[in-house]
């Protein structure tokens, strides 16, 4: 682990205000303090049993069978597929269920919260969110070399499926599907554990040794649900105390799904916020993998007809996620564009959400974009042609 991924360990007890009160460090910033790897250090912790299983069964070939054995399991209240190697089937069987400190009625009310603000946040997941995991240094180079990599029309529809099925009304109820999604895609991440660190593209690429740790996951956590709370806010799209708090708890129930121990999931929006500052926002970065990702994100995406040129995609882009951030994926300026999204953003929200009398100039511009993005998303997300979430076998091919 990096020198300042503990450093920043330690400032995040202290933002906490932790590190204050003698014995009150948490245990993994204590062991993260004294330079030692254990179990309580978020960076050093990745999924054991499931690792173990799924690296057994790359080595002795039973991926594909596994993955066509799983092509039917899809709803949470779908039985485990026949055909599972018993030791898999018996771990599913343990996980595939909402932790017992799952709160029902605010998953019900985070769903109606998805429903009700669903156009904003496809924009920030997607335009957000996604272009911000190209600059993620260790997010970028795993993906850029995981077999998805070589196919990134591919891997955003199995992305949008998640971030589809955890939007969902019944996401987390029988008839949804995120529980079983969130458990593939943590089938997944321990195959890209096993794989990875064979690729000496990714190794030359990367610090690390074996990647998807908790703290990783938690680093894009901050890249998707602390972003997009957060952009809410600034935005000064109205939510409720108990629309944020049932928002925090449908992505603290999805993380858990995806192995990440309940001891490290920030309690509320403030730890939430202060663990971002000091893992995520310090981390960001530029890399030749990165940018060649990003570029081929946004490709895909202006193909779609979006209403609006591609140098306003460009500046959405900018506006969203920041200037520097734009100039480090050399996203071409358009200042009129800029100039238009500065002013006609904040007052189509207004409008929309009824603060505003008078419909602005650009609304219906600003519309047929915000819909051509939910499309794209919702088209990804539920196209029976939508490529299932499979258990990868390689990485890229060289
Ligand atoms: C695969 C979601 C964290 C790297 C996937 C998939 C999903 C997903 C839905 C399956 C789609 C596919 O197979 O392409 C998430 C979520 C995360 C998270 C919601 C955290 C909240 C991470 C982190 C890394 C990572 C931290 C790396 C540092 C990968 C890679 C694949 C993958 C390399 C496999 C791509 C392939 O070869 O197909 N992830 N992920 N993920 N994820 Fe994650």
């Amino acid at each position: 682990m990096s020198s300042l991924s503990r450093r920043s360990i330690l400032s995040l007890g202290a933002a906490l205000g932790l590190a204050s009160v003698a014995g009150a460090v948490p245990a993994w910033a204590r062991s993260a303090a004294a330079g030692t790897s254990t179990a309580t250090d978020p960076w050093w912790v990745w999924d054991d049993a499931v690792d173990r299983l799924v690296a057994a069964l790359l080595d002795s070939g039973q991926v594909p069978a596994v993955n066509s054995a799983m092509r039917s399991w899809v709803n949470n209240s779908d039985p485990l597929p026949d055909g599972l190697p018993a030791d898999l089937a018996a771990y599913l069987q343990q996980v595939n269920q909402l932790p017992s400190w799952a709160d029902r009625t605010k998953l019900r009310l985070a769903a109606d919260f998805n429903r009700r603000k669903d156009t904003y946040l496809f924009m920030l997941y997607g335009l957000g969110s996604g272009i911000m995991s190209t600059v993620i240094p260790r997010e970028a180079t795993a993906v850029y070399w995981s077999a998805g990599g070589a196919n990134m029309k591919d891997r955003a529809a199995k992305t949008f499926t998640f971030g589809y099925d955890l939007s969902e009304v019944s996401a987390f109820e029988p008839t949804g599907q995120f529980v079983v999604t969130a458990n593939k895609t943590r089938l997944v991440h321990a195959a890209v554990r096993h794989l990875l660190p064979r690729s000496p593209h990714w190794r030359a690429a990367n610090e690390e040794q074996i990647p998807i740790s908790n703290g990783d996951i938690l680093v894009t956590f901050h890249s998707l649900g602390t972003f997009v709370h957060r952009k809410l806010l600034e935005w000064h799209v109205p939510m409720s105390a108990a629309d944020e708090d049932a928002f925090l708890h449908m992505w603290q129930v999805a993380i858990h799904l995806l192995g990440v121990r309940d001891e490290f999931i920030p309690r509320t929006w403030a730890e939430a916020d202060a663990q971002s500052a000091q893992v995520l926002t310090p981390i960001l970065n530029p890399t030749p993998e990165g940018k060649e990702l990003a570029k081929e994100l946004l490709g895909l995406t202006a193909q779609v007809d979006l209403g609006v040129t591609r140098g306003f995609l460009n500046e959405f882009v900018r506006y969203v996620l920041s200037n520097e951030i734009g100039d480090w994926l050399e996203l071409p300026r358009d200042y009129a564009a800029a100039a238009l999204i500065r002013t006609g953003w904040p007052a189509y929200i207004a409008f929309r959400e009824g603060l505003l009398p008078v419909m602005p100039a650009g609304f219906y511009l600003f519309d047929q974009f915000v819909r051509a993005i939910a499309m794209l998303f919702l088209n990804n997300g539920t196209s029976p042609t939508s490529t299932p979430i499979t258990i990868p076998t390689a990485n890229r091919p060289e």
